[in-house]
């Protein structure tokens, strides 16, 4: 085996930028500002809110470079190993000119103070890059996590679906016409080598493999692993933790694998939510309208699927999706693997079922067969952009109208998420159709939980909240027309009679 890589090389404005000897909990922000001066990207919230640090990070695949929004006041320096690196500098001087996002952006007026403009140009432009046709509805969700608090934002959405529109089948900018020779310096800089820049006490390293990755985590049992850093970032920004050892996961080769076979979806540890989100909308569409209000776009970027779960969180918005679908996780401990069902995995608040030197490798996610329903339905003050108060999801069985099997699972209700073991004990036997027979379910959901009150919602309201759900997955279930239950289809005409 070849000795570690003691730099980092990412591509910057058609150059390799080299870093070598940095603290390894060094944000890409820091970096970006304090190393590089370039301070076009601001710093905002620090936490992954504002977007005003959205810079685009671009790698290849399928022979094409691919850009994605980051949040780089939260990603780490190291994570952007390999990678290019497209601040908002970037764009004008490329092009020799404005940017069609940014001469859009002056056309219709979409800046006022201007804090926010970068990071929503850098946003914009992974559009403007992006494949498939760009509408309102598609401008609104690659917006949902840029806050801008003077100009408005019907500007600046004229102004993106303006500057898409001239784009024609692709985008039109040197960026784009620079991409052969991007891909041709990336992949000289893809050396596939483990990383590691520090020493045995204080490192930043990235394992290039599983093997590699396994060993350093037994090594290092006291190492902070990193997937995407959509909360390991806020320890450091917020929490200000000294995190002296950090394994970031991004680079481990295969470890972001997505296997969808017919009866089942195999995610691997670090599949981020943008790249889990078309195989699990697959499964259902209740799992695509979850997966679409996780975050914004720059947290589905960059989150996965391994961190929602490995973290413990009680409100994180996959587990009790997948628990309820009935999913099994992986870890990996040196050569050793082991399966447990999912919700077995959450011990109590801040406590999982993981042992020192093991990782997340994969959760396996069985599909739903003929008789299964599934809800899932996501409570939260905001629409975009926010934190679960209560999350519920239900996976129903019926015959010949009656269910003989339910998995029903919560976050925000208890100290981690948590299956509503009598309610689906009273669910067999009822009838979705006949409210008369749903009473004892009712009744069994109050006594499953006894959630907290916290700033995002009363423990009243949790239970209130945790019953209606139940009531209306019942209702669903029976085949009543989803869009009497819902306000996402009203949400969209709203905004279609905008448009
Ligand atoms: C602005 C913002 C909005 C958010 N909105 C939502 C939301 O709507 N819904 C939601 O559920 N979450 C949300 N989050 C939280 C966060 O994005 C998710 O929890 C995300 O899935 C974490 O994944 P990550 O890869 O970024 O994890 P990281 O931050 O890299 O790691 C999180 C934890 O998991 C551990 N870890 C990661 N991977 C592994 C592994 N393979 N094996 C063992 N341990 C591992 C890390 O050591 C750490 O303890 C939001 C975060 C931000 C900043
Ligand atoms: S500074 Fe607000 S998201 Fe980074
Ligand atoms: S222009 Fe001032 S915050 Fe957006």
């Amino acid at each position: 085996m070849s000795a570690p890589r003691t730099t980092v090389r990412y591509l910057s404005a058609g150059r390799v930028i080299e870093v070598a000897d940095f603290p390894p909990m060094t944000t890409l922000l820091d970096h970006i500002r304090l190393e590089r001066r370039r301070t076009g990207t601001k710093e905002g919230c620090g936490e992954g809110d504002c977007g005003a640090c959205t810079v685009a990070v671009g790698r290849p695949v399928d022979g094409r470079m691919v850009y994605q929004p980051v949040n780089a006041c939260i990603a780490l320096l190291g994570q952007i190993d390999g990678c290019e690196l497209v601040t908002v500098e970037d764009l004008a001087a490329r092009e020799g000119r404005l940017h069609p996002i940014q001469a859009a952006m002056v056309e219709k007026h979409g800046s006022q103070c201007g804090f926010c403009t970068p990071g929503i140009v850098m946003s914009l432009f992974v559009l403007y890059h992006g494949d498939g046709p760009v509408d309102r509805k598609a401008v609104t969700d690659q917006l949902a996590g840029n806050l801008c608090r003077c100009t408005g934002y019907r500007p600046i959405v004229d102004a993106a679906l303006e500057a898409c529109a001239g784009r024609g089948a692709g985008p039109i900018d040197a960026i784009a016409a620079a991409e052969a020779e991007t891909l041709a310096l990336i992949a000289a800089i893809d050396d596939a080598r483990d990383l590691t820049v520090g020493t045995d006490q204080s490192f930043f390293a990235a394992p290039a493999s599983i093997e590699s990755l396994a060993a350093l985590v037994a090594a290092h049992p006291d190492a902070t692993l990193v997937a995407g850093a959509t909360d390991v970032g806020l320890w450091i920004t917020k929490q200000l933790r000294h995190l002296p050892k950090i394994i970031a996961l991004g680079r481990v080769a295969g470890l972001d694998a997505i296997a969808d076979h017919p009866d089942r979806l195999e995610i691997g540890a670090t599949a981020t939510f943008a790249a889990a989100e078309a195989a699990i909308g697959g499964i259902d569409p209740d799992l695509a309208e979850i997966w679409r209000r996780i975050g914004s776009k720059q947290v589905r970027a960059s989150g996965t699927v391994g961190g929602n779960i490995a973290n413990g969180s009680p409100i994180g918005d996959s587990p009790p999706a997948l628990i309820a679908l009935g999913a099994e996780l992986e870890l990996q401990c040196g050569t050793e693997l082991r399966r447990l069902p999912l919700e077995a995995y959450f011990l109590e608040y801040g406590r999982q079922d993981r042992r020192p030197g093991e990782f997340v490798r994969r959760v396996i996610v069985p599909k739903l067969v003929p008789g299964q329903v599934f809800r899932a339905y996501k409570i939260s003050k905001r629409f975009d952009q926010d934190i679960s108060a209560v999350m519920g999801a239900f996976r129903l069985t019926l015959d010949a109208g009656r269910i003989v099997a339910a998995r029903i699972a919560f976050g925000g209700m208890a100290g981690t998420p948590k299956r509503a073991a009598a309610t689906e004990a009273a669910l067999v036997g009822v009838d979705p159709a006949d409210p008369a027979t749903w009473m004892p379910a009712l009744a069994a959901i109050r006594s499953d939980y006894a959630p907290l009150s916290d700033m995002r919602a009363s423990a009243a309201y949790r239970s209130d909240v945790a019953a209606g759900l139940l009531e209306k997955a019942l209702i669903e279930s029976a085949g009543t027309a989803t869009d009497l239950t819902r306000i996402t289809g009203q949400r969209e005409a709203r905004l279609d009679r905008v448009a």
